[in-house]
């Protein structure tokens, strides 16, 4: 049975639930300082994240610095038993230090430097930059190390971007030159520049992809992404070292923006205590609503998988309306509790918002806030959130519980990058993500948990693997599968995979490659299909893997021979009519799948219900759900809770057969059916 996890500060083992919190915005009117805190007891927060932005006002000239207002801002906070998860400032310098110093400013790919403005464009390797980071950093420490309302540190915000100025191009070469051990050929040979004769002669002729540049030479482009992470992460390093030399024991993170960053996020969480993100999902009232919410499932699963299963700060989420939506929403009533305990249900352990209270001008002026342009506490907005802190507080039980999955979906950088970096089959639809939520969404429909994993990561607990467009195979990968397999895993995979090694160079001697042993096939040639076209799939016999009749298969078509795997469907038209589409290979105990094209909504949920019924993964519970509806578990040593959350604005009954559930937040039995509300989400646990 899966243990518990400790609280993400063993101070404070309850739910955060608080805000961004900009107090330097109101230094002229502290009254509304007190007021702030007055109004977060009523709003049932316990937190405020501090700080973000706040490097004009703590440092306001070159060495000259005032901490006065954080002090009050502190105390206030520690009186009121409240916590204070405090950032550092890199995320917005002061104008006075681009001025001073040009070279914090980042340089674009088209070797433009900035001007200033804006926020999180700084060069990470510039040494006037981390020294200045070093040195606010280090104050910060020093001065609220001891503060009992200091609990998480929030190293800047939202790290992303590249720089492309002459100090990170001369790091990238010394990067090249260690990582290639000093021997041009072997950079040479593995980035094909032989090809369009490209051959490097001396380590100063390489430079950063550029488009005025190179664009095209896929394994500089993988390169210079991987240094992207790796300079990223030596910045966050940095940030980092201070804190955790004068503040040991309070966690750090750093909030993600979202799961499409340039950077390799795998390597980022592993630099974090805690991970944590910014989560804006549009949800409407419109039909399709659910599919955003299992968008947002799959990017919370993700969160808890990048620490293998602990649990995650929800760290931003609009408490109404994001004003960088094109059409700015007010969230339905209930929405608020739904996407709250959305997040709850897949790991988080906190509830956040993004902001606390509204700003008076700037940007963010029309972005959604706990405490609106009003003032006070009589909006409807405050009380929804007032309410989710209500129910938090009821669910002290859940801290620290995880998701138990025998499920996986391979989500991996390298094979993103250099999926979207293609030239040939489809140019315009280079979706890794889309690929990726088609596989996702029938399980999610289904309740079935799922965790998010790296194809070199442990397989060995999961019944099922998905791993689509598996496009790059690193050395021992495809022995890593085969031994998932022959083992009696269940391994999935599609079109674009096995086809290059990690520097994008193509595997000779037949497609899929190195996977193509265990798959059982030979993938001869991909057909690319216009908007409008699409080319009948057919199973091969009604009910195998869940298939049943025919599909339309889009966009592309990999044009495969069965070489000892079943078919399983074929295609029925085109000159490739006959030719297998769908495939399964036994081998050992378990079997690999290959969807040799990409195929409509219709298919993945037949596809995924024949796989889960065929391999009974494990799920919280054997009821039919409707569209729009799910389920997911949290398990700790001793107890299992069940969340019901309905994505749709239309009421549902869920008939519970046999199960006998209480109702965590009101303690209330419920046995033989359950009533949804629209948008409703619910926490059960088993009754004894
Ligand atoms: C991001 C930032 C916040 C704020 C919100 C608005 O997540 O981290 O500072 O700009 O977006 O949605
Ligand atoms: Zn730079």
């Amino acid at each position: 049975m899966q243990q518990k996890y400790p609280p993400i500060n063993p101070r404070f083992p309850h739910f955060l639930h608080g805000a961004d919190y900009n107090p330097d915005q109101w230094r002229a009117t502290p009254e509304i300082w007190d007021e702030d805190i007055r109004l977060s007891k009523s709003a049932n927060c316990n937190s405020f994240s501090i700080g973000i932005f706040s490097w004009s006002a703590l440092e306001p000239h070159e060495g000259k610095f005032d901490f006065d207002w954080l002090d009050t801002i502190f105390d206030k906070i520690a009186q009121n038993k409240a916590y204070v998860v405090l950032a550092t400032p890199s995320g917005a310098r002061p104008p006075w230090m681009s001025a001073a110093y040009p070279e914090v400013l980042r340089v674009g790919a088209d070797r433009r430097r900035i001007l200033h403005g804006l926020r999180h464009n700084h060069c990470y390797t510039s040494p006037v930059y981390r020294a200045k980071v070093a040195i606010i950093n280090t104050m910060l420490a020093q001065r609220y190390k001891d503060h009992p309302a200091l609990l998480v540190w929030h190293i800047s915000n939202e790290y992303s971007g590249e720089c492309h100025c002459l100090l990170c191009q001369k790091k990238f070469i010394e990067w090249l030159m260690a990582k290639y051990e000093n021997n041009l050929d072997h950079l040479n040979m593995a980035w094909s520049c032989d090809f369009w004769g490209s051959r490097f002669t001396e380590w100063s002729q390489i430079e950063s992809p550029s488009p005025i540049g190179e664009t095209v030479r896929h394994g500089l482009n993988l390169d210079w992404k991987r240094f992207v992470t790796h300079q990223s992460i030596d910045f966050f390093k940095a940030e980092r070292a201070p804190l955790k030399a004068i503040t040991p024991s309070v966690p750090v993170t750093t909030n993600f923006a979202g799961i499409g960053l340039n950077f390799d996020m795998w390597k980022m969480a592993e630099q974090v205590d805690v991970v944590s993100w910014d989560s804006y999902p549009l949800y409407n009232d419109r039909a399709e609503m659910w599919k955003a919410g299992a968008e947002t499932s799959f990017s919370h699963d993700l969160m808890r998988s990048f620490k293998h299963g602990k649990p995650f700060m929800l760290m931003e989420s609009s408490p109404s309306a994001t004003n960088w939506w094109t059409v700015c929403k007010l969230k339905r009533p209930g929405i608020l509790k739904l996407e709250a305990l959305q997040a709850v249900a897949h790991g988080a352990d906190t509830v956040q918002y993004f902001q606390w209270r509204k700003c008076q001008g700037g940007a963010e002026k029309f972005h959604g806030a706990v405490v609106d342009h009003c003032g006070h506490e009589n909006t409807r907005v405050f009380k929804e959130v007032a309410k989710v802190g209500e129910m938090l507080s009821k669910l002290d039980s859940i801290i620290g519980s995880t998701s138990p999955a025998e499920v996986a979906i391979v989500y991996d950088w390298e094979n993103r990058w250099i999926v979207e970096d293609i030239h040939g089959a489809r140019n315009d639809k280079k979706e890794y993500l889309q690929r990726v939520l088609e596989y996702y969404l029938p399980l999610w429909s289904q309740g079935v948990p799922v965790d998010c994993i790296r194809p070199t990561d442990d397989m060995s607990k999961y019944k099922i693997v998905v791993a689509p467009l598996l496009y790059m195979i690193h050395p021992g990968v495809a022995e890593h599968i085969e031994t998932f397999v022959a083992k009696g895993g269940t391994f999935i995979c599609t079109y674009l995979s096995g086809i290059a090694d990690p520097n994008d160079r193509c595997f000779l001697g037949g497609f899929p490659g190195p996977l193509r042993k265990v798959l059982g096939i030979w993938a001869e040639e991909l057909d690319a299909l216009y908007d409008d076209e699409s080319v009948p799939v057919a199973a091969c016999q009604n009910g195998a893997s869940g298939l049943s009749g025919s599909y339309q298969a889009t966009l592309l078509c990999d044009l495969i021979h069965a070489e000892g795997a079943e078919v399983l469907a074929h295609y029925d038209g085109q000159f490739y009519a006959g030719k297998p589409a769908v495939t399964r290979n036994s081998f050992g105990k378990g079997s690999a799948y290959y969807v040799a094209s990409h195929n409509d909504e219709r298919f993945y949920n037949d596809f995924i219900k024949g796989v889960v019924l065929s391999t009974c993964p494990r799920k919280a519970f054997q009821v039919d759900l409707p569209q729009g509806v799910t389920v997911q578990t949290r398990t700790s040593g001793s107890q299992e809770f069940i969340f019901i959350l309905n994505f749709t604005h239309k009421p549902h009954i869920l008939n519970l057969s046999d199960a006998c559930l209480i109702d965590v937040e009101t303690g209330i039995s419920v046995s033989k059916e359950i009533t949804l509300k629209e948008y409703d989400a619910r926490v059960f646990c088993f009754s004894s």
